[in-house]
This record gives C-alpha cells, sequence and structure tokens, in this order.
C-alpha cells in the first residue's frame, strides 16, 4: 500500500496525505506504522475534524491509552483530552494553561523539550494531536529526533553518558523545575490545575522515577537519546554538580543541534508523535489568542523506566 507521504523536514517528520475512506483499508494501517518508524512524527492536514475521527486514526497506530495524569477529558469520549488554551474571559479568571513572561513577552501553554510521561516509571507509546482552533501566531509545537540527536553527538559526551540514568520528577509548576527554566522567565497567571498538585500530592503520588540516557530502538538497533529535560532533577548515581552540569551540556545540545521542526498549526491538523524516539516543545501562544487542541495518547510502555532507589 503507497501513502503520499512527504517529508516535513531533513531530520524529522512527514506529511500524510490522507483520505478518510482509507482508514480500515487493507495495508493502511501497515504502511501508517511503518511511515511512523521510518519519520517518528507524522502530520495530516485537515485530517481531524471530529474526536471520532482522531479516535480512528490513532487506531490505526494501537491501543488507546486513558491519560494518566490529565482529566480534562472530552465529554463522551474518555481517552481524548481537551488541552486549549482559551484567553480568560474575565480578568483574574485562570486558564488551562499558565501564563509566562519569557524573554518579554506574556505565553499561555509554553513547554520546553520532553517525551510524555517522563515523570512515570511505565510511559506511553506515542501522542496524537489535534488542532480545533489554531491562533492567527505562535502557538507552535517543535519536534526532535532523539535517534538523530544521539548520532551528532560529539564522542566524549557519548562515552559519558553510556549506561547512565536520569532521575525525573513530576512538577507541575515551570517555576519550580530545575532545567530549561529561562532565567527571566516570569509567572504571570497560574494554571487553573496548579492547585490541584499540592505539595502533599506530588510527595505521594509522583515519587521519582529513572529513565536511562541512552537505549536501542528496537525494530533498528538505532541508539536514542532518551532526555526529556522539562521534568529532570538530576543524574543518577553521579555527584549532583556533575550530573547537572553533564545534563546541561545534552540540553545545549538539543537546543543548538538545529534539527528540529516546529508545526505551525491549522485547524483540523492532526499529529502523532513517537514518544519512545522523539522530543516535543510549545512554544506557547500570545494569551489574547486561543488555541483549542485535543489529544490521544498510545499504550506501550519500552519498559526501561523504573521507581528511584532511595539513596539516589
Ligand atoms: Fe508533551
Amino acid at each position: 500500500m503507497d501513502l503520499d507521504i512527504a517529508p516535513l523536514s531533513p531530520h524529522v517528520g512527514a506529511a500524510v496525505r490522507l483520505e478518510p475512506n482509507q482508514i480500515g483499508q487493507p495495508g493502511v494501517g501497515e504502511a501508517l506504522r511503518a511511515a511512523w518508524l521510518r519519520y517518528g512524527v507524522l502530520l495530516f492536514p485537515g485530517f481531524g475534524t471530529s474526536p471520532e475521527r482522531h479516535v480512528a486514526l490513532t487506531r490505526c497506530f494501537g491501543d488507546l491509552l486513558v491519560h494518566p495524569v490529565n482529566t480534562n477529558q472530552v465529554p463522551g469520549f474518555p481517552e481524548v483530552v481537551d488541552m486549549s488554551y482559551v484567553p480568560p474571559a474575565r480578568p483574574g479568571e485562570l486558564s488551562y494553561h499558565a501564563v509566562y513572561e519569557i524573554e518579554g513577552r506574556a505565553l499561555a501553554g509554553w513547554l520546553p523539550w520532553h517525551f510524555d510521561l517522563s515523570y512515570m516509571a511505565a510511559i506511553n507509546r506515542g501522542s496524537m494531536l489535534r488542532a480545533l482552533e489554531a491562533p492567527p501566531e505562535g502557538g507552535r509545537t517543535g519536534f526532535l529526533d532523539r535517534i538523530r540527536l544521539y548520532e551528532l553527538l560529539p564522542e566524549d559526551l557519548k562515552r559519558a553518558i553510556e549506561g547512565r540514568s536520569v532521575i525525573y520528577r513530576f512538577q507541575p509548576d515551570m517555576m519550580k523545575r530545575k532545567f530549561c527554566r529561562p532565567a527571566d522567565m516570569k509567572l504571570l497567571a497560574p494554571s487553573m490545575r496548579a492547585s490541584y498538585f499540592d505539595g502533599e500530592r506530588l510527595e505521594r503520588d509522583f515519587p521519582p522515577v529513572v529513565h536511562p540516557l541512552v537505549y536501542d530502538q528496537a525494530e533498528t538497533g538505532r541508539k536514542v537519546l532518551n532526555l526529556a529535560p522539562m521534568f529532570a532533577v538530576g543524574m543518577e548515581d553521579m555527584d549532583a554538580a556533575e550530573g547537572d552540569a553533564l545534563i546541561e551540556r545534552l540540553i545545549a545540545h538539543c537546543g543548538t543541534a538545529d534539527y528540529a521542526y516546529f508545526h505551525q498549526w491549522r485547524e483540523n491538523d492532526l499529529v502523532i508523535w513517537d514518544n519512545w524516539r522523539t522530543m516535543h516543545c510549545a512554544q506557547g501562544v500570545p494569551p489574547q489568542y486561543a488555541r483549542r487542541m485535543q489529544r490521544t495518547s498510545l499504550k506501550g510502555d519500552y519498559g526501561l523506566g523504573r521507581l528511584a532507589t532511595d539513596d539516589s
């Protein structure tokens, strides 16, 4: 089965032109999964006109997961989470996403590079995001291929990370995260969800977990730089300062590699990313614009995460 596929960038992602009646046809699922393995990220321009179609396309890639943390489900669709930013109707009203000032600009929903669920021992296979309403500017999602990032590492960094693991911890407040927080960042308005994750709940429900920094992609044997800076808190079994410096070097490598694809959303675009092999970030939207998005997640843990031991 040949699909109409065009690369989105030299290093990650491809656009797939798919007709709605192709879903379920013989060979289409296999061809989509093969393209996903090859490109890491697939864009379906203008394909997602409904939650039903979003779910049907996600099913071509595997079984759906009910997100373990995000409970903002779309009514009637437990596997579809609403992640919309909508400007508050009244001053002081809180939105689903926090608003930060970064480099002098107000941005809602800004998120640094990560793969999803790095703060859990079990992660998910992938996620599919659908734009219901795209802002006239901003709101782009960035994607990086972590296999490519590994290939681009200098040899001394490849040696430094072999056999090492990173400790992660869930922290919904960006101002309290350890890495990837711009020096001049200010919180302008917290997320409406911020108070839900009080300190006690964070301690109880989100113990520190560990993921290996390098692993082999099962299908190809290629090495993956398995880093998610957003929720990283340090290196396991390493001097803290030395470990932090190593993570900062890796973050600089990711940020300067210039091998990312940044997607400017249009209404009804659907994008699926391989969570085992790519990273993504959200550049944030000017808070006067709505950015309405829904998301599904695919089941499938890679089996390499674990709870941190007490002395890590
Ligand atoms: Fe994410």
